[in-house]
């Protein structure tokens, strides 16, 4: 083989192995990756199936709260939030009927919720304020007027 087709192959190689190295660091040490999980729910039996039998807001340790919450056209239940600035916020979603969408406006908050799966997606608040919670995907009639809002004091 000739000495430049060596010397550019180890360069081609060796770029490769670079990029699927922070691809996958970022992905498992920072997770990074897509904010999904394969946990699945019967989507007609949400009201019986824990933990969204009971939705709400509960304070899991000292900066960090979890939120369980159903989807149904067109709302969030709970539809108040409330936590205190500087928490840790895990949500724990399912819809109830169709798929639904969980965006936090300026945040990364940004997921799908299809019936039958449970999306859970974390998010730190820093910075006190109303933030606007809107469903992205559309899911019929009053698909536009399906927002709320998670408060940070
Ligand atoms: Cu729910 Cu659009």
């Amino acid at each position: 083989m000739h000495r430049d087709e060596k010397i550019w192959l180890t360069l081609s190689f060796g770029m490769i192995m670079i990029f699927m190295l922070i691809t996958g660091y970022q992905a498992f040490a920072l997770e990074m990756g897509p904010p999904s999980n394969m946990e699945t729910i019967d989507p007609t039996k949400v009201d019986q199936t824990a933990p969204f039998d009971k939705p709400g807001v509960k304070q899991v340790g000292e900066n960090e709260y979890e939120v369980v919450m159903t989807l149904q056209a067109f709302s969030f239940n709970p539809n108040k939030i409330e936590v205190p600035a500087g928490s840790t916020v895990t949500f724990v979603l399912t819809s109830k009927d169709v798929t639904h969408g969980f965006q936090i406006a300026n945040t990364n908050v940004n997921a799908m919720v299809p019936p039958g799966h449970i999306q859970k997606i974390k998010q730190k608040f820093d910075k006190a304020g109303e933030y606007l919670i809107l469903c992205n995907e559309y899911c019929g009639a009053g698909h536009q007027v399906m927002g709320t809002t998670i408060t940070v004091k």
